[in-house]
């Protein structure tokens, strides 16, 4: 069995130090250019949030071929670590860049008190909730532990891309 725990607190230290690696970078860059560095971390954003939804689409994809591999076999134990390294290198590092720097244009740009932004941070919350899910679903598959159907999985697989499609239209168009 993939041993998911083993070394639990070392990542969650690499976490905190790059957060405020990150917090610090982003006050040197408002500081050091203006306005200027609201356009390179906007563009930060898009880079960090097409991460996230690259791994949150093809996460619950894997989880559909994960359901046909019989528990034990070698098949199952590569998409095991298929889908913890997915979410460990790529869709959780992505996640809290997205959020961090989301929010940090949300501050330099006043949009807190906007109704299209509450809108937005409303399907972003939806979206890091399934996000939570599939988190416990690559605990649960590593356990040989799932209870999901693959119907269910090729259901919640449509989810992120309803909520994309949202949260760019409430961005870009701001209705209201
Ligand atoms: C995690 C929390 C998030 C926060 C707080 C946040 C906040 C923001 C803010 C304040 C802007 C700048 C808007 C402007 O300058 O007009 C922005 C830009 C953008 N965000 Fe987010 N965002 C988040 C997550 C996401 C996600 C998950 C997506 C897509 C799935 C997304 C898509 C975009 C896009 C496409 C832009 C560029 C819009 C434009 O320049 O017209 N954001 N975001």
């Amino acid at each position: 069995m993939t041993d998911l725990s083993h070394g639990a607190g070392a990542p969650a230290i690499r976490a905190a130090i790059a957060l405020a690696v990150m917090v610090a970078m982003l006050m040197a860059a408002s500081a050091l250019f203006g306005e200027g560095a609201y356009l390179w971390v906007k563009a930060a954003h898009i880079i960090a949030l097409i991460a996230w939804m690259a791994g949150m689409l093809y996460l619950p994809r894997l989880f559909i071929y994960h359901c046909d591999a019989p528990p034990g076999s070698a098949q199952s134990e590569t998409f095991k670590v298929m889908e913890r390294r997915l979410l460990t290198v790529i869709i959780n590092p992505a996640m809290v860049l997205t959020w961090v720097l989301g929010l940090w244009l949300a501050w330099q740009g006043g949009f807190f008190t906007a109704g299209w932004f509450h809108a937005k941070l409303a399907l972003v919350i939806a979206l890091s909730g399934v996000h939570g899910f599939f988190s416990a679903a690559v605990r649960k598959f590593a356990a040989d532990a799932n209870t999901t159907s693959q119907r269910a999985w090729r259901m919640w697989n449509e989810v992120p891309t309803v909520l994309l499609v949202g949260i760019v239209l409430l961005v870009v168009l701001k209705p209201f």
